[in-house]
């Protein structure tokens, strides 16, 4: 039998307790908590603590998404982790948090897509699972986005936060997810990188992420205005039909011009940016799980998710919950 659709089983998320306000970074660059919320509609973020790591937040998120499922760890076909900010280049922090859920023949990898790397792992797990390769995947998403930001760049340091989100996606014989869409450009890459740390030479300079803000800003406009618009034309979807936009948290201003493009009132997007920042891979998984557990969606609810990241990389799901 051919599998027909696709659907969520289960969410789970991680936060750090470690809190940092827009108060504690007026402390630390030449900043304001106005600045800030008018320019990003942040207030504060999460930080990792040193036994944070990718794994242990991924693997935390991913328990709880195993919970919600409540299916065990021994289900999975293979688990995906999205991070950039993994401890080490092997073994993976799929691999490990395979290990740390008791899997010893499960197949594991990471994926790099910087801040699309949730939807870039969702439409994977949707893909290998519409071809029969597998029946459930574990996609985990998670990033440490402010060790990798310079403390004395106020450009950079009071975007981003920590965390970590997972998603069972399984087969289904009724329909969840409705159309996927992942996209990238590499022209674009200078305007936002972070770079391995040199392996092999004595002393090196500390290579911090690099944004060029406001350009990444109208990029992300544009590309995001014509991404959804392509993904509800793809699941022939109207935007009227949408209940909820669960969008990438980079910026409020971003969201709000995405939600104005759907003609989409504020009270059916998923906002989680003014507590968490810029998670990065996780972004687009933490507000699905915040929107979930919070009772606004619902089984049924249609909902599109979006992201978008350096590469530029950029990505998408429309699908019924
Ligand atoms: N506090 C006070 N002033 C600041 C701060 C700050 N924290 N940061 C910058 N400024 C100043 C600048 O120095 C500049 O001053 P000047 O006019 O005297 O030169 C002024 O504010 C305007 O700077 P812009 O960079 O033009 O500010 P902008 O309104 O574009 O906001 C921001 C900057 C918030 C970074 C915005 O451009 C943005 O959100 N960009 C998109 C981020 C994004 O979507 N990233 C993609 C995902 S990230 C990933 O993939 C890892």
């Amino acid at each position: 039998m051919s599998i027909l659709f696709t659907r969520i089983l289960g969410t789970g998320s991680y936060l750090p307790d470690q809190i940092r306000t827009n108060a504690d970074l007026e402390k630390m660059v030449d900043t304001s908590d106005e600045w800030i919320i008018e320019r990003t509609g942040i207030s504060e973020r999460r930080i990792a603590a040193p036994y944070e790591t990718v794994t242990y937040m991924g693997a935390e998120a991913a328990k709880k998404a195993l919970e919600a499922a409540n299916i065990s760890a021994d289900e999975i076909d293979l688990v995906i982790c999205a991070t950039t900010t993994a401890e080490y280049a092997f073994p993976s922090a799929a691999c490990e948090i395979s290990g740390i859920l008791g899997m010893t023949d499960t197949p594991a990898f990471d994926l790099a897509a910087a801040c699309a790397g949730f939807s870039y792992g969702y439409a994977l797990a949707h893909s290998m699972i519409l071809s029969g390769a597998c029946k459930k995947v574990l996609i985990v998403a998670a990033d440490i986005m402010s060790h990798a930001c310079d403390p004395t760049d106020r450009s950079t340091i009071i975007l981003f936060g920590d965390g970590a989100a997972a998603c069972v996606l399984g087969e289904s014989e009724e329909e969840g997810t409705i159309a996927v869409h992942i996209s990238a450009d590499a022209k674009y890459g200078p305007l936002l990188n972070l770079a391995y740390p040199k392996r092999g030479v004595a002393v090196q300079d500390h290579l911090w992420l690099y944004m060029k803000g406001n350009e990444v800003f109208k990029h992300a406009v544009l590309v995001l205005s014509d991404l959804v618009s392509e993904t509800l034309k793809k699941g022939n979807i109207d935007s009227s039909q949408l209940d909820y936009l669960v969008p990438h948290q980079a910026n409020l201003r971003i969201i709000t011009a995405t939600a104005r493009r759907l003609k989409l009132d504020m009270s059916h997007v998923i906002v989680t940016l003014d507590k968490q920042g810029n998670t990065s891979a996780p972004s687009v998984g933490l507000a699905l799980d915040e929107g979930i557990r919070s009772g606004k969606i619902k089984r049924g609810d249609i909902l599109l998710m979006e992201s978008f990241g350096g590469g530029f990389t950029w990505g998408s799901a429309l699908i019924r919950y």
